[in-house]
């Protein structure tokens, strides 16, 4: 039976100009920190960092403009910007609402979503159902962070595992037959549990009544819950479409940190080279770091059509979720 299906035409990406290598912040951020430590423990060996009065709208907006172009989608055909970010400019506007602008939009609506690190899932997750249901034809779906601006540059603990950045995918309406070997995205699958929100958070902010406004994080509470509940996520999207871990021609997972991506590519019985990797280069750009990644493969031309592609992110909150999409 025909049904509506949201393909993913394009993914475009943007990092700031500025490159931090892990020994800079020893020498020059004044941090007690080794690139050793960091690479053993992390896989990460730099991280961009945002310009003074660079924004997450600006850096998105790039990204989208990549994305539109390398779809062949002009910009006039947008009709819905999703915008995932923990970094907004400001409370509101919303950020999307500034990129509408940037781009010269006035149709449509645009919003932002919150979700931490899992929110390109959550925001990919949203569009799919807007398209679906026919509530929008083209939309940006965009993860934006300057993570940079949150972090407490004295916690070596944390400041050294992040970086900026922004990606970008256009979704457009498709057609299918409600197969798993439909094109587009096949299905979203999110959760979350409130009870672990303060393994990870930014402490303080705006409507909060003390706090820093500055990242937190009990690492190793994070770890243990990262590789169980990613895993499961990803199987669970995996039953839902009759399919099996030797069906995924890529994994790209959210890029926090080496050992949790190969550790989900053992679970996944996935070889190292069916799982993108860019948290060397980029760090944790938090909910930038899925279309970044996905950017970084499509440009290197390692994605082609028809290929399943397994997405998955977890984050503060906690929340988790994973998506299944074929090209
Ligand atoms: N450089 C050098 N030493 C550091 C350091 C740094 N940047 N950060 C911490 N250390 C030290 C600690 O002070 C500690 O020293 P001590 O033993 O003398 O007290 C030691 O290294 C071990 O610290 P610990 O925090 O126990 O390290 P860990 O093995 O748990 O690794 C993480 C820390 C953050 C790398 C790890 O917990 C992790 O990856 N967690 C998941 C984080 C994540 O992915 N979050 C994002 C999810 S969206």
């Amino acid at each position: 039976m025909a049904m509506m299906r949201s393909l993913i035409a394009g993914c475009g990406g943007y990092l700031p100009e500025r490159c931090v290598p892990n020994a800079a912040l020893a020498a020059e951020f004044g941090i007690e920190t080794s690139d050793e430590w960091i690479v053993e423990r992390t896989g990460i060996r730099q991280r961009h960092i945002a310009a003074p009065g660079e924004t997450a709208s600006a850096m998105g907006s790039a990204a989208a403009r990549q994305a539109l172009e390398r779809a062949g989608i002009e910009v006039s055909a947008v009709d819905a910007i999703i915008v995932a970010t923990a970094t907004p400019d400001s409370a509101f506007p919303a950020t999307a609402v500034r990129i509408q602008q940037q781009l010269g939009i006035t149709r449509g609506f645009a919003f932002d979503i919150a979700a931490a690190c899992t929110g390109f899932v959550y925001a990919l997750s949203v569009a799919d159902a807007m398209i679906r249901t026919g509530q929008a034809r083209c939309a940006l779906v965009i993860g934006t962070e300057v993570f940079s601006r949150i972090l407490d540059w004295t916690d070596r603990g944390t400041c050294v595992l992040f970086g900026d950045g922004a990606g970008a995918v256009v979704v457009t309406a498709g057609e299918g037959e409600g197969k798993s070997t439909d094109r587009g995205i096949l299905s979203t699958h999110l959760h979350s549990d409130g009870r672990h929100g303060d393994i990870l958070l930014v402490d303080g902010g705006a409507g909060s009544t003390g706090g820093t406004g500055l990242l937190r994080m009990a690492g190793k509470e994070v770890f243990r819950h990262a590789v169980s509940k990613l895993a499961a996520v990803v199987d669970e999207a995996l039953a839902a479409n009759g399919l099996g871990h030797g069906d995924i021609r890529w994994l790209v997972p959210h890029q926090a940190n080496l050992r949790i991506i190969e550790a989900m590519g053992r679970k996944l019985n996935l070889p190292r080279e069916r799982v993108v990797v860019t948290v060397g280069q980029h760090a944790n750009t938090s909910a930038a770091s899925i279309p970044l990644a996905l950017a970084d493969a499509a440009g290197r031309g390692m994605i082609e059509r028809g290929d399943l592609v397994a997405l998955e992110a977890i984050g503060g909150g906690l929340t988790w979720g994973a998506a299944l999409v074929r090209f």
